[in-house]
């Protein structure tokens, strides 16, 4: 079974169109990283899964239930925008409201437990308000998790962490799905981050899912390529285009020959034309420039 199956999705405001006939699959136990531009339609329909807006048309399953079934939506957490917290209050006092409003039993060992999964027992003691970016994004996923959801929607919780904060929410993310008894929904711009999680990918555009794939797959698609330093470039690349298909040079100012071609052959190639490598790897490309390249050939 599927924690989200969506067919044929559809979100109108009023003329505009924003969800546009989506499918989704998302399987139980994955980190699904929800990807596309601005404006192309992620927050709403994590809004719509999550049943704070109403859908247009189109039909959401979660565990195989309608999304509007109370119980259903029980086992949502959703952490879209900022969490509604009292800034004067501690971290603390802020998941105890929240967990007495859902009625959790034994509330004070579920706050804690959940704290200690987002790594934030430590500041339990602070104000929300004094907390960093970092901090109160997992004080959101924690709150997001209180009353033990199996499907958690966090709508870009990566945006603005610093290696710190990233590196402790992918910890975090790992954390929870453990035991494959939660999802995570993610949307995210920051792609080199999301694919160091991501076990599934959904890319959305224009309100349309235009590929789903499993990181494996992903991986499989990514092109590889021979990347080279040389001292000149501009030179090296001409005499490479002669005999290559696809040369370019990246922002790193690397060489990259994308044929599969060998890295002899190449520094052998320059070599007796009279120039010098200095350094060369074979590498792939990442979600990111596979990304680039995906929308490139949809416009
Ligand atoms: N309440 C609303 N009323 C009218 N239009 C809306 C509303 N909410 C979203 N839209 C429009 O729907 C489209 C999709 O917006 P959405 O916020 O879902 O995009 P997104 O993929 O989350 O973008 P971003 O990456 O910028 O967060 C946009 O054109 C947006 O302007
Ligand atoms: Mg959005």
């Amino acid at each position: 079974m599927n924690a989200i199956e969506i067919k044929n999705l559809t979100k109108n405001f009023g003329e505009k169109q924003a969800v546009a006939g989506l499918d989704m699959t998302v399987p139980m136990g994955s980190i699904y990283g929800f990807i596309g531009e601005n404006g192309s339609g992620k927050s709403t329909t994590e809004k719509m899964i999550c049943g704070l807006i109403p859908k247009s048309g189109g039909s959401i399953t979660l565990y195989g239930r309608d999304n509007r079934d109370r119980d259903v939506r029980a086992s949502v957490g959703v952490l879209i925008e900022a969490p509604g917290c009292f800034p004067g209050l501690t971290v603390f006092d802020n998941m105890m409201l929240e967990a007495k409003n859902l009625d959790i039993p034994d509330a004070e060992s579920a706050v804690i437990n959940t704290l200690k999964l987002v790594r934030m027992e430590g500041a339990a003691g602070n104000k929300y308000k004094n907390c960093s970016l970092g901090m109160k994004q997992r004080v959101g996923i924690a709150m997001a998790l209180l009353g033990d959801p199996t499907l958690l929607v966090l709508d870009e919780p990566l945006n603005g962490l610093d290696a710190d904060g990233m590196r402790i929410m992918r910890e975090v993310f790992l954390d929870i799905v453990k035991d494959k008894k939660r999802t995570i929904l993610v949307s995210s711009h920051l792609l080199g981050e999301l694919q160091k999680v991501a076990t599934h990918y959904g890319i959305i555009r224009h309100g349309r899912m235009i590929r789903e794939m499993t990181a494996e797959e992903l991986d499989a698609d990514c092109r590889t390529y021979v990347a080279l330093k040389t001292a000149d470039i501009k030179r090296a690349k001409e005499l490479l285009l002669i005999k290559y298909l696809r040369v370019e040079v990246d922002e790193e100012e690397y060489i990259r020959v994308y044929d599969s071609v060998s890295p002899e052959e190449i520094v052998s190639y320059l070599y007796d034309m009279g120039i010098c490598v200095t350094e060369i790897m074979t590498d792939k490309i990442g979600l990111e420039e596979y990304y680039i390249d995906l929308m490139k050939e949809g416009k």
